[in-house]
């Protein structure tokens, strides 16, 4: 198997999947970008190029560096053209039943010895790998959000993954000048585990009525030296994908401490899943974001 990743295909052009693609592009990987429509895939290209614009004015990379960069990343709208990839990074949205069905479409069109990781926030590594016709070259493979900014990639081997998987993983990671923690497979691996029952508490703090939006955020970031205060955060990550990780943990763990807030499920019903959609815990749409309660 390779030891250095040469060209990536990304699936799920997301906040997630564009960020991704941005930083491989940047590290000189070639990208194969693709997600359910080209709208999709032109919106997280359109991401890429805004942030890497922003990079070469602020002079963190040079202006030969932003436009080589672009020019790797090609939007992908067929399986067939992934046959030549080292990697496949899976960042489609944070569902089993989706991220199953792109597994079962793509593994057949594969070379071989093509690695595939997941970038799921909780699902399990070992189940969805056995979704796979390769579960012994498959991997969790978490990135942070925003990835051009976040330096952590927790690897998270299924029970099946083989040891060159595993240090490809960990090269890769290193290629791309990233750091990695490697957690084992249980619901929501190290991060969010810690973290999304603490967003889930202060949503909960909001529903009982203990604090405003605004109280509560400025508490954790003033009183807990946070950088952004759980709602914030929330708003960040998407409160869909917050829920998704929420439900894994309360069955995966079947303790009733990680039952997600009522208020996060009325939220995700109403469609107001924060940043992407303009609208969560506060509201985008104008100049400046203002809390919603
Ligand atoms: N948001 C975060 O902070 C964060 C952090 C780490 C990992 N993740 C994980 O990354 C993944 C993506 O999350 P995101 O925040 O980018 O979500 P997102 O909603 O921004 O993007 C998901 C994208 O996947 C696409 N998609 C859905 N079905 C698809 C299919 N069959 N084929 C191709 N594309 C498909 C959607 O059209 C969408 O563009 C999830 O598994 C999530 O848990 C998210």
């Amino acid at each position: 198997m390779k030891n250095k990743i040469a060209t990536i295909g990304i699936i799920g052009a997301g906040q997630m999947g564009s960020g991704i693609a941005h930083v491989c592009a940047l590290h000189g990987i070639r990208v194969l970008l693709n997600d359910v429509t080209l709208e999709r895939v032109q919106a997280g290209l359109a991401t890429v190029d805004g942030n890497l614009a922003r990079q070469a004015a602020s002079g963190r990379i040079s202006e030969e560096e932003r436009k080589a960069a672009i020019g790797r990343i090609a939007p992908c709208m067929s399986y067939e053209e992934l046959a030549e990839v080292d990697l496949v990074v899976e960042s489609a949205t944070e569902s089993e039943v989706v991220k199953r069905k792109i597994f079962a479409e793509i593994c057949p069109l594969l070379g071989p010895d093509t690695m595939i990781a997941t970038n799921t926030s909780s699902l399990s590594i070992t189940r969805l790998a056995a979704a796979t016709d390769r579960p012994e070259r498959f991997m969790g493979m978490h990135f942070m959000n925003p990835v051009p900014v976040m330096e952590l990639v927790e690897l998270v081997r299924g029970i099946a993954t083989d040891d060159a998987t595993f240090d490809l993983a960990k090269s890769f990671v290193a290629q791309i000048g990233k750091k990695a923690a490697v957690a084992e497979d249980f619901p929501a691996f190290m991060v969010n585990r810690i973290l999304l029952p603490m967003i889930n508490e202060a949503i909960y703090v909001l529903y009982e009525g203990v604090g405003s939006v605004e109280a509560i955020d400025t508490a954790m970031r003033l009183g807990a030296n946070h950088p952004m205060g759980p709602l914030q955060l929330a708003d960040f990550i998407g409160l869909d994908t917050c829920l998704s990780i929420m439900q894994v943990l309360y069955e995966g763990l079947a303790d009733s401490k990680y039952r997600p807030c009522p208020l996060l499920v009325k939220y995700v019903e109403a469609g107001w899943l924060g940043r992407k959609t303009n609208r969560g815990f506060y509201d985008y749409r104008g100049p400046k974001p203002v809390p919603t309660r």
